[in-house]
């Protein structure tokens, strides 16, 4: 199976990208592997390639053998996080040593806000193409997260958005075809 990097912009146990990433997850194990690197990495510094924290190579090792990345980003000031842009610096060095280049990749993200991170996704996508990363464009998916967005198994409570999720991971799966 085609092997998926996702990347999750936040390091909080509670958090709804963390539950975000597991439902989609859930919904894509039949046709995805999936490895989600620890993005808890120390912030990036040139001066710490001399001896690379050893999530930082875990990260590129992933990034490299993956067939796509999807970024499940929160929202910050209307920005995606810091934890994935530092994941971003990391990947794309040293120099000449970007572990990007050429991969499918695809944003989505959760908010308890009525815009559901469509700001910091929209950013986001920009950042994603500056280390070569090709960024579905659409569909775009901004969920609003309440208190009964999850079933007791981590899944999506609402039939709708199951619907609406579907659209998306069907988008991707083609997406990540068309590189293949
Ligand atoms: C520094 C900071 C800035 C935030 N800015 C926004 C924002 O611009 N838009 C938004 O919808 N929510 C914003 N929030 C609220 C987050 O969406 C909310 O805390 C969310 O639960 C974070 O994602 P997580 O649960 O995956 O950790 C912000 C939260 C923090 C901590």
């Amino acid at each position: 199976m085609p092997q998926i990097v996702m990347l999750v912009g936040s390091l909080r146990k509670e958090s709804i990208n963390r539950k975000l990433g597991h439902a989609l997850r859930q919904r894509m194990a039949d046709r995805f592997d999936f490895v989600v690197p620890d993005l808890d990495l120390p912030l990036y510094n040139e001066d710490l390639w001399a001896d690379p924290p050893a999530g930082v190579t875990a990260l590129k090792q992933a990034v490299e053998a993956a067939d796509g990345i999807i970024v499940v980003t929160p929202e910050y000031n209307r920005m995606t996080t810091p934890i994935i842009v530092n994941a971003i610096d990391w990947a794309n060095r040293p120099y000449g040593k970007n572990s990007f280049a050429g991969k499918p990749a695809a944003t989505i993200g959760a908010s308890p806000g009525a815009q559901g991170t469509a700001v910091a996704q929209n950013l986001l996508r920009n950042l994603m193409m500056i280390p070569g990363m090709h960024v579905m464009g659409n569909p775009e998916v901004y969920l609003t997260v309440k208190d009964d967005f999850f079933d007791a198994e981590g899944g999506f409570a609402n039939e709708r958005t199951v619907a609406f999720v579907d659209k998306w991971i069907a988008a991707f799966e083609s997406w990540v075809g068309r590189f293949s």
